[in-house]
C-alpha cells in the first residue's frame, strides 16, 4: 500500500517524501510543480498534476493502490494572500474538497492536512492551545481553517479520518544538506537572514521594532522542518492504528525574537548580518508560540531540534547549495 503525498516537491513536502522513503514506505508524490522542485524529490514517483484534479486522484488511488494521504499542496504566503485571497481560496479550499471528495470516494482512511498556527490569529494568551479561539487575520490562515472544519464531516459521514496539524514557523534543512529551502523566492526570516549572511543582500530589514515584547520586536516559534516531518509520520502511525481525527499544534513551546535570530545567526554563521529599522508587515502579530502538550499525549511526538539546529542545517544548506535544487547534491 501507498501514500500519496500532494504538494511533495515543496520544502516540508520533500523532507517528509524522504523521511517516509527512509521507513521504507511506498511514496508517490503528486505536485504541479508550481513552487515545487523536481530535485527534492528523491526515490518517489513524481506525478505532475493538480491535487485538485479528480479524475487524476482517483486514478492514482486505485492504480498505486493509496491507503493514505498527506495533503502538502497549498500556497502559502500570509502577505500574497491579502492581495489575492480568491487565488487562495480557489488554491487552498477549492483543490481540498476535490482532494477529499475523491479519497472518500475512493475508500482512503487516513489524510494528513497541512494546516498553520495562521488560524490563531493574535491569540490572547500563550502559549496558544488548539482549545483557543479561532481567528485568523489573513486570507491564507482563513483558508486553512477553511478545510480544518471540513474535515470532521468527513470523518463522520464517510470513513476518512484525519489529523490537521497547525505548524508554527517551520525551517531549517536536511542535516546533511542534501535538502532544503527553495530561498530565492522565500520572504520568511530564517532565509532572509542567511541570505544576507552569505552576502546576496545588504541588510535585514526588521518589520517593527516596537511591539510589547521583551525586545521590542515579534517572536515566534520556529520549528525544525524535520520535526514537522517526524510530526506527518507519526500522525499517519496514529491513523493507521485506527486512531481517531485530530489537530494538532506543530511548534516547540518555545518563542524567540527577530533579534535574537540575528544573533543566534551571528553566532552560527560568524558572519556580521546587518539590520535596519522597518516599519511593521501588515497582518503580522506581536508573538505566538505553541503548547505542545495534545501532540506529545496523542501522538508521542515532540520537537527534537532547536534554533541552532534550524540556522546551522539551513546555512550548510544554502552555503553548499547557493542556487538552491539548481545546485547539484554535494558529493
Ligand atoms: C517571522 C517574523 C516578521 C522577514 C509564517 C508563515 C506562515 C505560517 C506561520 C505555516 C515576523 C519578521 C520577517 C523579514 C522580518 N506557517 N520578519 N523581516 O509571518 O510568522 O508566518 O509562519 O503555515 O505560513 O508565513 O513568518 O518568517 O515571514 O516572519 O522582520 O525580512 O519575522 O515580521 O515577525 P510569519 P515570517
Amino acid at each position: 500500500m501507498a501514500v500519496l503525498v500532494t504538494g511533495g516537491a515543496g520544502y516540508i513536502g520533500s523532507h517528509t517524501v524522504a523521511r517516509l522513503v527512509e521507513l521504507g514506505r511506498d511514496v508517490v508524490v503528486l505536485d504541479d510543480m508550481s513552487t515545487g522542485h523536481q530535485e527534492a524529490v528523491r526515490s518517489a514517483e513524481l506525478v505532475v498534476g493538480s491535487a485538485g484534479d479528480p479524475d487524476l486522484v482517483s486514478r492514482l488511488i486505485r492504480e498505486r493502490r493509496i491507503d493514505a494521504i498527506m495533503h502538502f499542496a497549498a500556497w502559502k504566503s500570509v502577505e500574497a494572500s491579502v492581495h489575492d485571497p480568491g487565488g487562495y481560496f480557489a488554491a487552498n479550499v477549492s483543490t481540498s474538497v476535490a482532494l477529499l471528495r475523491a479519497a472518500a470516494a475512493a475508500g482512503v482512511s487516513s489524510l494528513v492536512f497541512s494546516s498553520t498556527c495562521a488560524v490563531y490569529g493574535n491569540p490572547d494568551r500563550l502559549p496558544v492551545d488548539e482549545d483557543a479561539e479561532l481567528g485568523p487575520s489573513n486570507p491564507y490562515g482563513e483558508s486553512k481553517l477553511l478545510v480544518e472544519r471540513m474535515l470532521p464531516w468527513f470523518s463522520a459521514g464517510t470513513g476518512l479520518r484525519s489529523v490537521a496539524l497547525r505548524y508554527f514557523n517551520a525551517a531549517g534543512a536536511a542535516l546533511d544538506g542534501s535538502n532544503g529551502e527553495s530561498w530565492d523566492e522565500a520572504t520568511n526570516l530564517i532565509p532572509v537572514v542567511l541570505r544576507v549572511a552569505a552576502g546576496q543582500a545588504p541588510a535585514v530589514q526588521v518589520f517593527g521594532t516596537d511591539y510589547p515584547t521583551r525586545d521590542g520586536t515579534a517572536v515566534r516559534d520556529y520549528i525544525h522542518v524535520l520535526d514537522v516531518a517526524e510530526a506527518h509520520i507519526q500522525a499517519l502511525d496514529h491513523l493507521a492504528t485506527g486512531g481517531p481525527s485530530l489537530v494538532l499544534n506543530i511548534g516547540t513551546g518555545r518563542g524567540t525574537s527577530v533579534l535574537e535570530i540575528l544573533d543566534r545567526a551571528r553566532s552560527v554563521t560568524g558572519c556580521t548580518i546587518p539590520f535596519e529599522d522597518a516599519p511593521r508587515r501588515p497582518g503580522d502579530i506581536p508573538e505566538v508560540w505553541a503548547a505542545t502538550g495534545r501532540a506529545a499525549q496523542a501522538i508521542g511526538w515532540r520537537a527534537r531540534y532547536g534554533i541552532n539546529e534550524i540556522l546551522e542545517s539551513a546555512w550548510r544548506w544554502h552555503t553548499t547549495h547557493p542556487a538552491g535544487h539548481r545546485d547539484p547534491a554535494p558529493a
